[in-house]
């Protein structure tokens, strides 16, 4: 997969050279670009942004230096890329989109700051490739870094290969619209806190039924949101 970022501030993404996503892009699998939103501008002050059209406060992102970027970016392509754009505005981001997006042979990331960017950069974006804005929950970040950088995570450990044991991926919170039952390891006792006696006890079929009661009753307890849907 060939993921771009297109941010100002291109060194918030140094921590995807780490882990199983720095791995990753090492053996070629991950193939990530991060790319500075002032190498296209054109002024002495590398200007992006602006003071918003009819008042109100903050700035607001310049189109032209993103236009000129989404233009290198796609240009010579043979197939349409998927176009992301983080925004509290957007759809929400959930587990399905991060499986959808796996898919995807080519994400482009762009990453908003201030009060965002000029609408038409969306409506352009959308003659060049499939535009989604997606929102990572119902709170404000002061730019989109933060979470494309929790998209790219999510999306890159999907793809195969990322993780080196694809069961791990199988029995983890919202796979399967619940979240994760508890996990436990050596020792069995712990300042004078017991293991569940069922884990113990080498009945793969009680234990396979405890766990499913456990992600029940913590989604239910958690996050009943999910149970209802
Ligand atoms: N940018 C600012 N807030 C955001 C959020 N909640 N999700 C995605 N991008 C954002």
């Amino acid at each position: 997969m060939r993921i771009d970022v297109v941010s100002i501030f291109p060194s918030y993404f140094d921590g995807l050279t780490l882990s199983l996503l720095g791995k990753a892009r090492d053996s070629g699998i991950l193939d990530l670009h991060v790319h500075d939103l002032r190498d296209w501008t054109h002024d002495r002050h590398r200007t992006v942004d602006d003071t918003p059209y009819g008042g109100g406060a903050g700035m607001v992102m310049k189109p032209e230096p993103w236009g000129l970027a989404l233009d290198d970016l796609t240009a010579g392509l043979d197939t349409r890329p998927t176009i992301i754009f983080p925004s509290p505005a957007g759809e929400l981001f959930r587990q399905s989109t991060a499986r959808e997006l796996a898919h995807r042979e080519h994400l482009i990331f762009g990453c908003g700051r201030y009060e965002g960017i000029d609408e038409r950069v969306f409506e352009y974006a959308s003659t060049l490739g499939d535009v989604r804005l997606m929102s990572l929950g119902d709170y404000v970040l002061n730019g989109g870094e933060v979470a494309v950088m929790a998209m790219t995570e999510a999306i890159g450990r999907l793809i195969p290969g990322v993780v080196g044991n694809p069961e791990s991926l199988v029995e983890e919170s919202h796979e399967d619209g619940l979240l994760e039952y508890p996990s436990y390891t050596k020792p069995s006792t712990w300042r004078e806190r017991e293991v569940p006696p069922v884990l113990l006890s080498g009945n793969h079929g009680a234990i396979a039924a405890w766990r499913r009661e456990q992600q029940i009753e913590r989604t239910r307890q958690r996050r009943p949101d999910l149970l209802a849907e």
